[in-house]
Order: C-alpha cells, then structure tokens, then sequence
C-alpha cells in the first residue's frame, strides 16, 4: 500500500490527462499502455529484488550486492532526479493545496469557464502566496520523515486510497451525463494511429516511468522493508495495476468533461484545475464533493513527496557515514529543495524543464543502469543475484525476467531515445 501510495498521486490525476491531452488522447493511451507493460512489470520488480536482496535504500544498495563503488554513479543519480522531481512537484501540490482552502471558503461558485481559467492563471501569477503553498507541503513531508511516522503513513493510504477510488467513481457517473460527453470519451478512447509520433512515443514512456515511481529508486527503499515472504511479483502487479486504473479514471473524469464545457483538451498543466471546480458544480453536493476530493488529492500528493524526499535522506544519512543523524539530514534535504521550489515558481521555465528532463531522460536512465546492474554485472541466479530474495519467481519466469532486463528493456529505451532524436 505504501508503494502504491507512492505511485499514485499528482501523476495520475494532474499530469495523465494534461500529457494525453496534448498527445492525442486515445493515441497516448495505448502507448501509455504498452509502455506500462513493456517497462513497468520488469522495473518495478527490479527495484523491489534489490531493495529486498540488499535491505539498502539506493544510495547502499549498489555498492552492497556489487561488493564494489562502480555503481554509485547510479546512486547519485537516483538522488538527484528525485531533488528535481521535489522542485517541481511540491508547486503542484501548492496548487492542490490552495485549491482546498478555495474550495473550503467556497469561491469556484457560479464561477464561469473563462473565470476557472483566469482564475488560475491569477493564483500562479501570485509568487508570494504560491511560494506560501508551496513550502507547506515541504515541511509536511519533512514533519513525516522527522518524526518517522512512515507506518501511520501506510495506514491512512489504506483508508484514504480506497476512499480517493469511490470519488473519482462518483465524479466519472457525474461527468458521464453531461450533454457532449460522449466525444471526450471518443477523444479518449478512439484511437487516430496516425497521431502516434516520436514525440508521443517518448512523452508516454517518460509519463509511465513517472507515474509508476520507477527508475529513481523510491521504490528500492520500500522493497527494503518488504517482509521476506512477501511475493514481489504480486506486489509489482497490485501497484501497477492500481495506478493504471486511478489515471484511466482521471482521464474518463476530465476529458468529457472538458468537451462537454467546450474546453481545448491541449490547454497544458491547467488543464485539470479548470476543469475540477465546473465538475463539482455539476454534482450535488458541490461545497463537500470539492472539499474532499481536494483534500484526498493533497493527500495523495503527500503519499508521493514522502517517497520521494526519503531517497535524498537516506542518501545524506548514509553518504555522510553517519556523521549527519537523520534530524539534520531532513533538515539539509529541506533547505535544498526549498531553494529548488523558490526557483520552479518564480521562472516558469525552469518548472516545466525539471519536469520534462527528470520523466523523459533521468528516470529512463536510471532504469536502464538498473537493468544493466542486475542483468549483466550480478550473478543471476547465485547468492548475491537479486532473484534469490524472492520464492515467487520460479525457474521459467525467472528466466524471461532476466531477459527482458538484460535486452529488451535497455534496447526498447535506446530505440525510443533515438526516434526522439529523429536517428532512427
Ligand atoms: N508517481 C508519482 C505520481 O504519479 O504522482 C510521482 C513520483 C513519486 C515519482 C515518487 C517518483 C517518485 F519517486
């Protein structure tokens, strides 16, 4: 549950829809999916076995099945995309976050299509406050991780994800009757083969590797603390087919809504907070339905930030041999991301450039050295390989999963690099 909370989060809900808008909708979808299978299975899978072989978070791990520090590039990696990811992602969660307390005071009421929309704009456009917002869930997550309160965590996404699941139900039965919504739904799921291009190609495997946490080593952690008779396969399935749903369900829920209001579906990062407030007027209980879902979507968005600010932490901890205690190793990582969100909300373009090299270059290449490491450089199946953490990988499975790390997976990430690069 805690992995799953920490794939399903603003991901699903802000940037699936905004990222299949811009890409063809339905076209984005099936890649979206083939890339879910393609990567999503193997790679999860493989930051769980190393995690759960090692017991290290991404910074030791490496170095302890390896027996050497040849792979620690791989480590600074991980730590460095998930800085890049909290630079970007904690605004969003400011937007989420001042998006409930309007929703408590009220404000989206009778507002119009146009007024959503410049309504955004005026909240973004208001450093100040969103620096405010923004900070807020920093030192939230940080409060988490200070206190080490990360079971209380897991806990709450067992009552909070189910409950996030029945609202976006309700939402979609809501949306679903709307004049016009039957074209956001043909949008979304009739797929024009020929809008699929390079551009879409890669903008779906960086939105998998994203949504699904994976190429970062968030997950390496959580595999750590797997009990050792939990099933690694299972556990990879649940998560991924549990986000999948939540970001299928996004898009049911805003792109009928978004023709069904006459919107563009290719309006970008907005998309979502202009569209969420006219869908909660459509509902019965308008002051409630925006209250909770806000609220569910902080929380959501916080299960993400945890897993995400624990990969710097461990990495401070651990790098420091010990010399930083995990109080000031959460302090240092706090202060350095702060520095980070100061500078993704005062220039937006160093927002959205976080955004787009972390999914569409850093987290493919760290799944790929992942790959590589456990396919090429441990033994496969001998003491120190990865697959002898977990019973439920039998011989013949086993077998296909090391090939699919050692060619499948690296080749399909350099094909899709290169046609992005128009070589191919
Ligand atoms: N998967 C999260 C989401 O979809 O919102 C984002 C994320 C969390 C990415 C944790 C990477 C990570 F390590």
């Amino acid at each position: 549950m805690a992995a799953a909370g920490s794939a399903v989060g603003l991901g699903n809900i802000w940037k699936f829809p905004y990222i299949a808008g811009e890409n063809g909708g339905a076209a984005f979808l099936i890649v979206y999916l083939i890339c879910v299978l393609l990567f999503g299975l193997p790679l999860i899978m493989t930051e769980f076995l190393i995690g759960k072989r090692s017991g290290k978070s991404a910074y030791g791990a490496f170095q302890t099945l390896n027996g050497n520090s040849r792979w620690n590039w791989l480590s600074w990696l991980c730590m460095l995309t998930a800085f890049l990811i909290m630079g970007f992602y904690f605004v969003v969660t400011g937007w989420c976050f001042s998006y409930l307390t309007e929703a408590l005071t009220g404000v989206f009421h009778g507002l119009s299509m146009d007024t959503l929309s410049s309504h955004f704009e005026a909240v973004v456009a208001n450093k100040p406050r969103m620096l405010l917002f923004s900070v807020l869930p920093v030192a939230l997550t940080a409060a988490v991780l200070w206190f080490d309160v990360n079971t209380g965590i897991e806990r709450l996404s067992k009552i909070l994800m189910p409950l996030l699941l029945l609202m976006m139900l309700l939402m979609a039965g809501c949306v679903l009757m709307l004049d016009g919504s039957n074209i956001g739904l043909q949008f979304f799921f009739r797929a024009d083969f020929t809008k699929i291009t390079p551009t879409v190609v890669m903008e779906a495997m960086g939105q998998c590797f994203f949504s699904l946490s994976i190429g970062m080593g968030a997950l390496i952690t959580y595999g750590a603390y797997m009990p050792k008779t939990q099933n690694v396969t299972a556990t990879s399935i649940q998560v991924i087919v549990l986000d999948t749903l939540v970001a299928i369900l996004a898009g049911i829920i805003i792109f009928p809504a978004v023709f069904a209001f006459g919107l563009n579906p290719e309006e970008g990062p907005q998309l979502v907070f202009v569209v969420l407030p006219a869908i909660f007027e459509q509902m019965s209980f308008p002051w409630l339905s925006s209250v909770l879902f806000f609220a569910l979507l902080c929380i959501a968005a916080l299960t993400s930030t945890i897993s995400l600010m624990e990969v710097a932490v461990a990495f401070v901890c651990e790098a420091s041999n010990g010399k930083l205690n995990r109080h000031k190793s959460v302090l240092i990582v706090s202060a350095g991301v702060i520095a980070l969100v100061v500078l993704c909300v005062g220039i937006p373009f160093i927002f959205n450039y976080f955004d787009k090299v972390t999914a569409d270059i850093m987290m493919p290449l760290g799944a790929m050295g992942m790959c590589l490491f456990v396919g090429w450089c441990l033994p496969k199946n001998g003491e120190k390989g990865v697959l002898h953490a977990d019973k439920g990988i039998k011989h013949i499975a086993g077998k296909i999963y090391i090939a699919a790390l050692r060619f499948l997976v690296p080749a399909a990430i350099i094909l899709i690099f290169l046609n992005s690069l128009r070589i191919l």
